[in-house]
C-alpha cells in the first residue's frame, strides 16, 4: 500500500531514490515520485503510472540533489491522477512529504487548513500533512513534525523533507511499517528493506509512535514526545540476489520454484528453535486462526492438521471481520496471527484486539521485526525470503510447513510425521519438472471467461487458492469450492464452457470427489484435474491431469498448489499480463 523511500548522502539522490522504488513498486503502481533539494529549491516529479514513466520522464534531466524523497502509489484517497500524486507539498513548495497508510482525520484538519485561506491542490490525505508541517515550522523540521504528528489520527508513515534544512530527513512511523538503512555517510528510508539491500544490510526497524531523524553523519530516534530512543541495529541476512529475478521471466515464477527452498529453510529454522513456544496448543480451549487472502487458505488448511493431530478444536477467521464480530474471546483461547508481511493492517488489527482481550497470541510471520511480530506476545518464523510478486506462492508453502510443524509436534507419531514434512522440498521439485506439461495445459484455457475449483477436505482449501490466484493475476472469474457442495447450487453454471478444476488425490475423499467429476462431465463441463501419479480412473474422466507424486494424505496440499499456481502463472504471462504486479493490488495491504 504504497512504497515510500528516503536518501541523504554524499551520491546523486535521484538514481538511488529510482532504484528503491523499483524494489517497491510491489507495494503500490498507480503513480510515482519523487521529490529532491536542489541547491536552494526543491525539485518535484511526479508521473501516472509504473516507475518506468517516471523513468523516462526523468531522461537527460541534470538533477544532482544529495538529498531526496520518492514514493509508489496505491490509490485510497483520490484517483490514480497526476495531482494525487506524492510527494505532496505546502503552499511555498518548501516541503514535500511522501506517505503511505491513511489520515483518519483529515477531513477535520482540511476544513480547518482551508479556512486560514489554504488551497489544496489534491483530493488526498497526506496533503494536510505537508501544510501542517509548514504551519508548525520555526527553524527545526524535527519540532515541526512533532507537533504534526500530535493532530493525525490514523496507522502512516510518512517522511518530509525542506529547503531550509537540506541534508536531512524526518520519518514517521505509526501503524505502517518504515526502516532505516545505515550506511556510510549516507543514510536511507524505506517502507520495506528489500529497497535498500543493494545498498546497506544495517537495518534499524521503527516501531510505532517513533520518529527518524536522519542526516549523513547520523541517525536520531525519538518518541512522538521528542524523547530519545536507542534502537538495535539489525545485520539483514538477505542478499540481494536473492530478491531479483534471476533468469526466470517473472518473480511469481522464481518464487514458485523456490518453494523447496522456502519449505526446506522453514522446517530448519523450526527445528533448530527447539520448543518453538513455551506451551501446548492443548492448554487453550481453541486455536484462533487469523488472517486475510492466501494466509487465511493456509490457515484452513491448518485448521485440519490440528484438529486431527493435535485435538483442539481450531475456527478459522478472516482478519477484516474478526475485529467487527462479537466472537467471544478470553484468556483460554490462543490466537494465531498469519501473515507472510507482518503488516496486513487487518491482521494487525484483530491480533491487538484479541490480546486486549486476555488471549495469547502468536505471529506466524515471514518478515522478522513487522508490526505484528513485535506487537504478538510469541512469533514463529517461515524462512522463505523476500517474496516480490505479488501473489504469494512461496510464502503460502512456507505457512503450510509451519502450520503442520505447529500440529505435529504434539503428536505421539511426531518422528515419523517431521520425517514425512522433510520428503516435501524433494516432492514439489518433482512437481515443479511437470512445470511444461502444465504450460501446455494452459494454452488451452486462454479465452475461457470462468473457472471453478473443486476440492474436498484437506484440499478444498487448495481449490480456494488455486481460484484467488487465477482470478488475482489473469483477470479471469474463478471460484473455489467444496466439491460436495456444488450441487447446493454451483452446478448450475456448469456448461461445455466451464473448465473446472478438480484437486483429487488419493485421499480419505477420493471416491466422493470422483463422483463429483462426474456430475461436471454429466453437465458437459471440462475437467482438470491434479491427482496421483499413473491415477487412470482419474485421468479417463480428465480432459487433463496434472500429476503429483504419491504422499499421505496430510501431506497433499503442499504439493497439489504448485501446478494450480503454474497454470494460474502461464494462463496469465500468455495473456500478456503484468504478473509481477496484477492491477489494482499491492503486496502489503496496510488500509483497513
Ligand atoms: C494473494 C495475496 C494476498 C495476501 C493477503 C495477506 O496472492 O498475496 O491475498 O495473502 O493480502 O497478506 P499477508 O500474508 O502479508 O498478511
Amino acid at each position: 500500500m504504497c512504497g515510500i523511500i528516503g536518501y541523504t548522502g554524499e551520491e546523486s539522490a535521484l538514481p538511488l531514490l529510482l532504484g528503491g522504488l523499483e524494489r517497491l513498486e510491489y507495494r503500490g503502481y498507480d503513480s510515482a515520485g519523487v521529490a529532491l533539494i536542489e541547491g536552494k529549491k526543491l525539485i518535484v516529479e511526479k508521473r501516472v503510472g509504473k516507475i518506468r514513466e517516471l523513468v523516462r520522464s526523468l531522461w537527460g534531466k541534470p538533477y544532482s540533489g544529495k538529498t531526496g524523497i520518492g514514493h509508489t502509489r496505491w490509490a485510497t484517497h483520490g484517483a490514480p491522477s497526476l495531482k494525487n500524486a506524492h510527494p505532496h507539498t505546502d503552499s511555498r513548495n518548501e516541503f514535500a512529504v511522501v506517505h503511505n497508510g491513511i489520515i483518519e482525520n483529515f477531513l477535520e484538519i482540511r476544513e480547518e487548513l482551508k479556512r486560514e485561506g489554504i488551497r489544496f491542490r489534491s483530493e488526498t490525505d497526506t496533503e494536510v500533512i505537508a501544510h501542517l508541517i509548514a504551519r508548525s515550522y520555526r527553524g527545526d523540521l524535527l519540532s515541526a513534525v512533532l507537533e504534526t504528528v500530535e493532530r493525525l489520527k490514523g496507522a502512516f508513515a510518512f517522511a518530509v523533507i525542506t529547503v531550509h534544512e537540506p541534508g536531512r530527513i524526518v520519518g514517521v512511523k505509526q501503524g505502517s511499517p518504515l526502516v532505516v538503512g545505515i550506511g556510510e555517510g549516507e543514510n536511507f528510508l524505506a517502507s520495506d528493506i528489500p529497497a535498500i539491500l543493494p545498498y546497506t544490510r544495517k537495518v534499524i526497524t521503527l516501531s510505532d509512535g517513533e520518529v527518524v531523524d536522519i542526516t549523513p553523519e547520523g541517525v536520531n530516534i525519538y518518541d512522538f514526545y521528542g524523547n530519545p530512543i536507542t534502537k538495535e541495529i539489525m545485520i539483514v541476512p538477505w542478499d540481494i540476489v536473492s530478491a531479483e529475478r534471476g533468469g526466470f521471466k517473472h518473480f511469481m515464477l522464481k518464487e514458485i520454484h523456490e518453494q523447496p527452498k522456502a519449505v526446506g529453510d522453514t522446517v530448519r529454522g523450526l527445528i533448530s528453535s527447539g520448543e518453538i513456544l513455551p506451551f501446548s496448543l492443548k492448554d487453550f480451549r481453541r486455536v484462533i486462526l487469523i488472517a486475510c487472502g492466501t494466509s487465511y487458505h493456509a490457515c484452513l488448511v491448518g485448521k485440519f492438521w490440528m484438529e486431527k493431530l493435535v485435538g483442539v478444536p481450531v475456527e478459522v477467521v478472516y482478519a477484516s471481520e474478526f475485529r467487527y464480530a462479537d466472537i467471544p474471546v478470553s484468556d483460554k483461547d490462543l490466537v494465531i496471527g498469519v501473515s507472510q508481511s507482518g503488516e496486513t493492517i487487518d491482521t494487525k488489527f484483530a491480533m491487538n484486539m484479541a490480546k486486549e482481550k486476555g488471549a495469547t497470541t502468536v505471529a506466524l510471520v515471514n518478515v522478522v521485526g513487522s508490526s505484528i511480530d513485535r506487537e504478538a506476545d510469541h512469533s514463529v518464523y517461515t524462512h522463505a525470503g523476500p517474496e516480490i510478486g505479488v501473489a504469494a506462492t512461496k510464502t503460502f508453502t512456507a505457512q503450510l510447513a509451519a502450520l503442520y510443524y505447529l500440529s505435529l509436534r504434539e503428536n505421539p507419531d511426531r518422528e515419523t510425521l517431521i520425517g514425512d514434512l522433510m520428503q516435501v522440498p524433494s516432492l514439489i521439485e518433482t512437481v515443479l519438472e511437470k512445470a511444461e506439461e502444465v504450460e501446455r495445459i494452459a494454452e488451452k484455457f486462454l479465452k475461457k471467461k470462468n473457472f471453478l475449483y473443486l476440492g474436498r477436505y484437506l484440499n478444498y482449501p487448495i481449490a480456494l487458492e488455486g481460484a484467488l490466484k487465477l482470478k488475482e493475476i489473469s483477470y479471469i472469474h474463478a471460484e473455489g469450492y467444496p466439491a460436495g457442495e456444488m450441487k447446493h447450487g454451483p452446478i448450475a453454471l456448469i456448461d461445455e464452457n466451464m473448465p473446472v478444476v478438480v484437486i483429487a488425490p488419493q485421499d480419505r475423499v477420493y471416491e466422493k470427489t470422483l463422483s463429483n467429476i462426474e456430475e461436471v462431465r454429466t453437465r458437459k463441463g471440462t475437467v482438470v484435474s491434479v491427482g496421483f501419479e499413473g491415477d487412470e480412473r482419474l485421468r479417463k474422466l480428465s480432459s487433463d491431469l496434472m500429476e503429483i507424486p504419491h504422499v499421505p494424505e496430510d501431506i497433499t496440499p503442499f504439493l497439489t498448489v504448485v501446478p494450480l499456481q503454474l497454470l494460474a502463472y502461464f494462463i496469465a504471462s500468455k495473456l500478456g499480463l503484468d504478473v509481477d504486479q496484477p492491477r489494482n493490488l499491492a503486496k502489503t495491504v496496510t488500509v483497513e
